[in-house]
């Protein structure tokens, strides 16, 4: 067996972890709201006509925060028609995914949702068919407590309160040709400068959330973080990064060395804003949004199809990628990246939640289910709490098709001062062999490993069902700590591990 060793020091720390990042997305796509959120003829439905099985899976989840309405959706969103009697609410055209929107959720309801789940709103701003005033308006709907036009209008559509939205993002993928109301990066920049400038005028508490990139592929990317920051440097508090991976060669090795390409996409994007702050003698570092990221390629085909040989549906079957084994553990090491680089990453967002590249799904006529996606996301949320640890690793490299020096074995601690626990999530992304890790925990007398949580299979393309979880972690016998504070954890060649140890 090969041998990798992890130093983990108390002191040296990356930063407290922003529990943001553990966020999710909810976007008015395929069955993600109607069918997924909500249902109101679903025997689990609630009296809003919420799914339960749904709800609890989500709250399992720990889900904080969570981004809304899209998305691509959001660049066609007409808010307005999302609000007020649902009987009076009208039947849009959706230009993004060729859909028929049918606004029976909107902004209220799915305010109401995210509070019965725990999470807080991340909303969006349409920056692609509109403009200042529309996003000016939504935030006077949702923030402003009354006696204004917008304010007064959600009074009276029964909401007293008002939602209290924190952070909102300025547009969507502004970068991409795909985009209803697609800009340049100097258009988009001083649009979103105007706009944030106006929206914290009505509401100076707000976190706002400028578009950078969709992709580290986009021909623009990193000029355009350059140029939308120098405009709206000021007054924005985040610069968003997206970005997506498939094992579309059928290449594991390769596949599994993606998140190195998601930990240089952070790095550039550090390096830009940091050059804009320099350029711009500014004060404020700014912070980044990892607002979509994912495994998404499954469903490519079925979904041009859809969209273009049958466009106009209520709630179609958009997205449904079905994950398999290995997509976990990509999830899994594109998870303990966003943790590496808490200092920077405040907020990140799996895209999507329920549905739509889920790692909840939903039969209508039956339960709500967990892909094998959902473990990872669940470990991290709910162990990854705490301080990030630099990690001091040791691993054996190996190639792969786009990739050099690869570490078998990809890790991340997390220091929970409040819980006196140390987790290390470990990844060995060998696919060839299997790695005994060392964990040396010299700066935690007496420390010693409580539990190994792991996710292993035989069969990399497993994936699971409404009937059955062919992929689920399983508890394995905790390797012995010595009285040093060294543990010698083996990791199966491909395996997501998560080590508790108590302090
Ligand atoms: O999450 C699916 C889509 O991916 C989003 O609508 C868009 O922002 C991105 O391209």
């Amino acid at each position: 067996m090969k041998n990798a060793r992890l130093t983990v020091e108390k002191d040296f720390t990356v930063s407290k972890i922003d529990p943001r990042i553990y966020g999710s997305f909810v976007e008015h796509l395929g069955r993600a709201v109607y069918g997924g959120v909500y249902q109101p003829g679903h025997p689990t439905a609630d009296e809003d006509g919420f799914r339960r099985d749904v709800m609890d899976l989500v709250r399992e989840l720990q889900i904080p925060i969570i981004r809304y309405p899209g998305g691509n959706f959001v660049s066609n969103f007409y808010w307005e028609d999302s609000v007020g009697p649902v009987e009076l609410r009208p039947k849009r055209l959706e230009l993004a995914w060729r859909s028929t929107e049918p606004n029976r959720v909107g902004i209220a309801e799915f305010s109401k949702w995210c509070k019965k789940v725990g999470a807080e709103v991340m909303q969006a701003v349409n920056l692609g068919t509109r403009g200042i005033d529309a996003a000016c308006n939504l935030l006077e709907y949702c923030n402003h407590p009354f006696g204004s036009k917008y304010s007064d209008l959600r009074i009276s559509h029964g909401a007293k309160e008002p939602f209290g939205v924190k952070v909102w993002c300025l547009g969507n993928e502004m970068d991409g040709p795909w985009q209803t109301g697609h800009k340049s990066a100097a258009e988009y920049g001083r649009l979103a400068d105007e706009t944030a400038k106006a929206m914290k005028q009505i509401d100076p508490s707000i976190e706002l959330v400028l578009c950078g990139s969709s992709n580290t592929q986009m021909p623009t990317f990193p000029e355009w973080e350059n140029t939308a920051l120098t405009a709206a440097y000021d007054s924005v508090d985040y610069i968003s990064l997206h970005q997506y991976f498939g094992n579309r060669d059928g290449d594991t090795a390769n596949f599994l060395a993606l998140s190195d390409e998601m930990d240089r996409f952070i790095r550039t994007v550090v390096a830009t804003c940091d050059f804009v702050k320099a350029k711009r003698r500014a004060k404020k570092d700014m912070m980044l949004s990892f607002d979509e990221w994912n495994v998404w390629f499954h469903s490519d085909a079925e979904d041009a199809d859809t969209m273009r040989n049958r466009p106009w549906q209520e709630a179609p079957h958009l997205l449904e990628d079905r994950y398999t084994f290995e997509d976990a553990l990509l999830v899994g090491l594109m998870l303990i990246a966003l943790m590496r680089h808490s200092d920077r990453v405040k907020i990140a967002c799996m895209a999507q939640l329920v549905n739509v590249i889920a790692p909840i799904m939903t039969e209508e006529n039956g339960p709500a289910w967990r892909q094998t996606i959902f473990y990872p996301l669940l470990h991290a949320s709910k162990y990854g709490r705490g301080t990030a640890l630099m990690p001091v690793l040791a691993s054996p490299k190996h190639d792969t098709k786009d990739f050099s020096d690869v570490t078998d074995v990809a890790s991340v601690a997390v220091w929970n001062e409040a819980a006196q626990e140390v987790t290390v999530f470990a990844v060995n992304r060998s696919v060839e062999d299997d790695v005994a890790l060392t964990v040396d925990l010299r700066s935690f007398p007496g420390a010693r490993l409580v539990e190994h949580i792991r996710l292993a299979n035989g069969d990399l393309k497993a994936a699971n069902s409404a009937e059955k979880q062919n992929v689920a972690p399983e508890t394995v016998s905790a390797a012995e700590t010595d009285e040093a504070g060294n543990a010698r954890v083996p990791l199966v060649k491909c395996s997501w591990n998560v080590l508790r140890f108590a302090v």
